[in-house]
């Protein structure tokens, strides 16, 4: 398949497919607000959708903007976190949101690079962010993302030396529409067809341009380099 069509298979599949998280916008609806993407991306990192899903509705209950968030104590927001792990993510929530408040007036950054001066948005989160809440094109690469993508082409370089070359890859069939629905789209497959073990390709929807389905094996991807 050209680039585009795999684009569009997995885009008309994510229209009917998409799971529906409390951080995402309906089907049709407008995009959603920044404050929760980039909410909800920093909480998801290293952390299961399971695990989220009840500590994003308390966050967005007591601090419905990032200007609520950026008057908050510090304990109160530790202490909202507690949980969760990885609490230097919450000191960078705080700092990050006192950043967007002082010094972008409230308005995260709608671009990659502008995210990326953001206290805790990474390569990662800057990419999810400007895709997800701005329509930006851009590539965005997780765990998920890269086990769909290492099948899909039937990528045999060992990771992580060779992530270069894999996101080249993702890259060229990234749409440039809809590439924040296509991130997600991405990582919902990931999540539940493409899995680690069993992946269920007889329902997956992009069967036909899979290099490693056609060989047979997809288990045997992502190629991790030798420990
Ligand atoms: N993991 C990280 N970000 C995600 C998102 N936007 N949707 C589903 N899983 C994710």
């Amino acid at each position: 398949d050209a680039p585009a069509q795999v684009a569009a298979k997995l885009l008309d599949w994510y229209d009917v497919h998409a799971r529906a998280l409390p951080w995402r916008a309906p089907p049709g609806a407008a995009r959603t607000e920044p404050y929760r993407v980039w909410l909800s991306e920093i909480m998801l990192q290293q952390t299961t959708v399971a695990a989220v899903r009840g500590y994003f509705a308390k966050f967005t209950e007591r601090w419905p903007t990032v200007n609520a968030l950026a008057n908050a104590d510090d304990a109160d927001v530790m202490a909202a976190w507690a949980g969760l792990g990885y609490y230097a993510r919450a000191r960078n929530l705080i700092a990050c949101a006192r950043a967007v408040a002082r010094d972008h007036g409230g308005h995260f950054p709608d671009s990659e690079a502008g995210l990326r001066t953001l206290p805790g948005i990474g390569d990662y989160s800057a990419a999810a962010i400007a895709a997800i809440a701005f329509g930006r094109r851009a590539v965005v690469i997780d765990a998920n993302v890269e086990r769909v993508a290492s099948r899909l082409f039937a990528f045999a370089d060992p990771l992580p030396a060779a992530r270069p070359k894999l996101r080249i890859l993702v890259d060229s069939i990234t749409p440039d529409e809809r590439a924040g629905d296509f991130a997600q789209a991405m990582m919902d497959l990931g999540s539940g067809i493409c899995t680690p073990r069993n992946p269920q390709c007889l329902i997956c929807p992009l069967r036909d341009p899979c290099a490693a389905r056609a060989a047979g094996n997809p288990e045997t991807y992502p190629v991790k380099a030798a420990k």
